[in-house]
């Protein structure tokens, strides 16, 4: 496929594929600070509609180190801020000719739409509640390094799960690299009918994380509440924020996730995070740079190949 919008694109040996791409990266990285051409001549669009980081950061850095020209795209001071709406944007740079367009919106949907305005590659870098799926595999890969497999792992995803693209991206990855997931978070942060995905749900961490391999949690998305039910955060962290205590359920050797930005005493306690024998969070962002050139690396080939 020309775009990357679902995690679901990629069938186990495709995500394979993309993991051991992904590691030579790292190794790349690593070594130097020298850049690549398989993107030269190459233009990257990164269109933020929505706060990140992490995602826009690393995409930038991946464009450059594969040697394209990058283009960071700012709502707050582009016509956006005027009323301009999505696709009026869209078909606007589509006439700037970018080969790849990374996209965050905050509507479910939009990167699917963008792609189908656009002549350039479209990769989602989060859709509302839907889906994010490079977060996905940045996870694999930090899952893969930690235990030198994914398949067989039990993976506990925690938290506000309803609202969590990240959680609908890492259930399909898991699914597909072989490892088990279960659901853990309060029934009213969990969507209707989550069983249907393949996962077992848990309203209670003592269960949920019992013998889990990888704790990840998620974070609590207050702006996504609106009017809605909002927990206390204090509640909150006394029944689902993740400690040492909840942690011991786990198995030996688990490792804890966070796809960042973190809410401290909220979902997680620092004791926790900042734990470097348990916590592959900075590992996390490390492998965000990485990913992210391996996907636009395979998204090079097929621009090349003209499919
Ligand atoms: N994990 C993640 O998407 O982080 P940012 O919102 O900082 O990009």
């Amino acid at each position: 496929k020309r775009h990357f919008l679902s995690a679901g694109d990629l069938n186990a040996p495709q995500a394979a594929d993309l993991l051991d791409l992904a590691e030579a990266f790292v190794a790349f990285n690593r070594q130097t600070s020298k850049t690549l051409d398989i993107l030269k001549g190459r233009t990257l669009m990164n269109l933020f509609f929505e706060n990140s980081t992490r995602t826009q950061s690393s995409f930038e850095l991946a464009g450059k180190r594969l040697g394209a020209d990058v283009v960071n795209m700012n709502p707050k001071t582009s016509s956006v801020a005027k009323g301009e709406t999505l696709i009026d944007t869209a078909v606007t740079l589509n006439a700037m000719r970018p080969d790849l367009l990374v996209i965050r919106h905050a509507s479910s949907g939009a990167a699917s739409l963008l792609s189908q305005k656009v002549s350039g590659s479209v990769i989602n870098a989060g859709d509302g509640q839907h889906e994010h799926p490079t977060q996905a595999l940045l996870d694999a890969l930090s899952i893969r390094r930690a235990f030198g497999r994914v398949s067989g792992l039990s993976v506990a995803i925690c938290g506000d799960v309803l609202h969590s693209r990240v959680a609908r991206s890492n259930v399909a990855l898991l699914h597909t690299l072989g490892a088990s997931v279960r659901l853990v978070g309060p029934p009213t942060l969990m969507p209707a009918q989550a069983e249907r995905w393949g996962v077992t749900v848990h309203h209670d961490m003592k269960s949920g994380l019992a013998g889990a391999d990888v704790v990840m949690m998620l974070r609590l998305q207050l702006e996504r509440m609106q009017g809605a039910f909002v927990p206390s955060t204090r509640e909150y962290f006394r029944f689902y924020g993740l400690d040492r205590e909840k942690l011991s359920r786990a198995a030996p050797g688990a490792k804890v996730m966070h796809p960042g930005p973190m809410n401290r005493g909220v979902e997680i306690d620092s004791d926790v995070a900042d734990d470097p024998a348990v916590s592959l969070i900075q590992d996390q962002v490390e492998m965000g740079v990485a990913a992210r050139m391996a996907v636009l690396t395979s998204l090079a080939a097929r621009l090349e190949a003209g499919q």
